[in-house]
Order: C-alpha cells, then sequence, then structure tokens
C-alpha cells in the first residue's frame, strides 16, 4: 500500500527492463553487505527469479558461440529441467563434503558452470575457501563464466554465511538470486548481477522476454528494503526456520538412527542420506501414501549414488515435525529400508 500511495500514475507504465532504479540502488547496497557482491546498481538486474535469469543467459551465451555446461551432481531438478528444456545437456561434476571436485570440472572442459556455493543444492555442503579459490582461478585461467545461484544463502544457522563468490571474481561470475526462498516464489521476483561484457546482451534478452519484471511489485520490495523491513523479515523468519531445522535433524537422528543427516545447518531442506541399498523411490511412494511429500535424490543425480532424500521444511511448522518424522520411519520400514534399527 505505501509503495502504490507514493507512486505517480508515471510510474505505473512500462518501467526500464533492466529493473526500476531505486530497486537496483537498493538492491546494490543490499547484496554487498549481506553477501559481499561487488556491484554498483548498473550492474544488478532485475528478474522474474534465477530460473529466467538462467534462461536469459542460456540464450545470450548461445549466441556467443557453443557452450559445454556443467552442473554440480547432484543438482536441482528444476535447473537441470530447464537446462534440458533449453536444449542443453549438461556434464555432470561430483560433490564431496568440500562442494564441487574443481580438479574433476576442469577435465570436462567447460565453458559454463552452474554452481550453489553458498549451501549446496541437494546436499548441502559448503564450498570450501580452497575449492573457491580453484575454481576462481580456473573461470579466470579457461576464461569459463561461473554461473552462481544464491538461491538460499538468507538461511544459515550456525554461522553468518559466506559472502558470495561474485564478490571475489565479479569479471567471472553471474550472480542470481530472488525472493522465492525468503518470501515466496509466487512472486516471481529476483536479481542478476552480471560481469560488465555481458551485461547488455542479457538487457537485450530481458527486454524482448517480458518488456521488464513487474513495477508494483519492485516498488513493493524497494520499499521493503529502503524501510528495513526486508532486513526485519528475514530476521523472524531465520529464527523460526532454525528451529524447524533443528528439530526436524533430532527427530530423524531419534526415529530414523541409521539414516545420516548431512550438509551445514542452512535453507530450507534438509539433506538425508538413506542406508545403502534402500529403494529411494519405494520410500517416496510409501511416503505419499501416508500425505507425505519428499523429494528423491535420484533424479537429481547425473551419475548414480547414495540413497537419499531431499526434505524441505519451509511449510512444515514444528508441532508437525514429529509426526511427519513419524510417517516417514513407517514410509522407510515398508519400503524394506533398514533406517529405524540400523540393521543393513
Ligand atoms: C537450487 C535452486 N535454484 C533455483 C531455483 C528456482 O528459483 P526461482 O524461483 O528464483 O526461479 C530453485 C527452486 O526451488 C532451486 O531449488
Amino acid at each position: 500500500r505505501r509503495a502504490l500511495t507514493a507512486a505517480q500514475h508515471g510510474r505505473l507504465g512500462y518501467g526500464d527492463p533492466a529493473g526500476l532504479p531505486e530497486l537496483r540502488a537498493e538492491l546494490a547496497g543490499h547484496l554487498g553487505r549481506v553477501r559481499a557482491a561487488a556491484a554498483g546498481p548498473g550492474e544488478v538486474t532485475v528478474i522474474a527469479g534465477v530460473a529466467q535469469g538462467l534462461s536469459l543467459l542460456v540464450r545470450v551465451l548461445a549466441a556467443r558461440g557453443p557452450q559445454r555446461y556443467a552442473v554440480e551432481d547432484p543438482c536441482s531438478p528444476g535447473t537441470l529441467a530447464l537446462l534440458r528444456a533449453h536444449g542443453v545437456e549438461p556434464v555432470g561434476v561430483p560433490v564431496d563434503r568440500d562442494g564441487l571436485d574443481v580438479a574433476a570440472l576442469a577435465a570436462t572442459g567447460a565453458t559454463v558452470v552452474l554452481v550453489t556455493p553458498a549451501h549446496q543444492y541437494p546436499t548441502g555442503v559448503v564450498l570450501a575457501p580452497a575449492r573457491r579459490a580453484e575454481l576462481i582461478a580456473w573461470a579466470r585461467e579457461s576464461g569459463a563464466l561461473v554461473v552462481e545461484d544464491d538461491y538460499d544463502a538468507e538461511f544459515r544457522y550456525d554461522r553468518e554465511p559466506v559472502g558470495c563468490l561474485q564478490g571475489l571474481a565479479p569479471d567471472s561470475v553471474v550472480h542470481l538470486g530472488s525472493l522465492s526462498k525468503s518470501l515466496a516464489p509466487a512472486l516471481r521476483l529476483g536479481w542478476a548481477v552480471l560481469p560488465g561484457p555481458l551485461a547488455a546482451d542479457f538487457h537485450h534478452a530481458k527486454r524482448y522476454a517480458d518488456l521488464g519484471t513487474g513495477v508494483i511489485e519492485q516498488l513493493t520490495f524497494a520499499e521493503l528494503l529502503s524501510g528495513g523491513g526486508y532486513d526485519r523479515h528475514l530476521r523472524t523468519v531465520r529464527a523460526v526456520y532454525r528451529r524447524r531445522r533443528d528439530a526436524l535433524a533430532d527427530a530423524l537422528r531419534s526415529a530414523l538412527p541409521a539414516t545420516e543427516v548431512r550438509g551445514v545447518a542452512a535453507g530450507l531442506h534438509l539433506y538425508l542420506e538413506l542406508p545403502p541399498g534402500t529403494a529411494e523411490e519405494a520410500v517416496v511412494a510409501a511416503a505419499l501414501e501416508r500425505d507425505l511429500r519428499v523429494e528423491p535424490v535420484g533424479p537429481m543425480r547425473l551419475s548414480p549414488g547414495p540413497p537419499a532424500l531431499a526434505l524441505g521444511f519451509g511449510v512444515l511448522p514444528e508441532r508437525r515435525l514429529a509426526r511427519a518424522v513419524e510417517l516417514l520411519a513407517e514410509a522407510v520400514d515398508s519400503a524394506g529400508g533398514t533406517g529405524r534399527t540400523g540393521r543393513v
């Protein structure tokens, strides 16, 4: 209401396709402060979420010549499907407890790599400092582009989040983020920070994709940022999600002791490795029969890996967590798994 009241009628035409100046300025300040990004307002583009950022980028890069894409293995199924819908078949690069294996990446000959360095999706690991340095050195030496999907960096519970990669190497990194985790995916509002030489082509692609992101949403977000409302909201929900994550992890450890919660305390999902040999899809189906939706990690992999689930807890209040974990333990049992007892 405040944003609309303050807006003159003239503001309700098409905005700058790269984003409203006040929002780009607020975002540049915010990303510098909370993510250690290196961007002025001119480097920030307002987009309709990370997915649109990726779509536009694929188009812009295709026009520059053939590309070879690499993704983390496992990676977000949405990202994988989006790339494939654009005719891109990426090569998978293994992820271990320190994040992306950069030596393996270098061996692929990739020209573009998509990474989730602050909190790898789905495994939940953080790209270790030595790997960050290696990744940036690889990008600089090979001239490759690193696409940083900063999808849930607002939510780190055990310490301050690591700064973004873009701040360390603005010439080699495209940084993408959105409000999908912090407010709601329905908003379709996000941001991109691009190396200078790519920005003009990206803006051109954005203009002819949709003539710009919704102005009313942009005015509202600028108002939330400038008035401190966004920071307050993040502080409030961070505490809520932290309690949910802790409660979920504790309940899983006691109800399913033979499973392993991996990754750092962050984000809105938890990566649960199932005992070897458990049929992941059977657990998912048995959970669904109990009205419990859990994501199998199998479809997120480009090469085989241990059975595992991604458990989203963003919309699950603490009072329902214990019951959800009971149902999951039943599902693991009924699928012939051994999570409850520890027998393999
Ligand atoms: C890792 C990852 N990246 C990107 C997205 C899509 O983000 P957006 O809603 O900003 O398009 C998702 C959605 O869940 C995700 O999990």
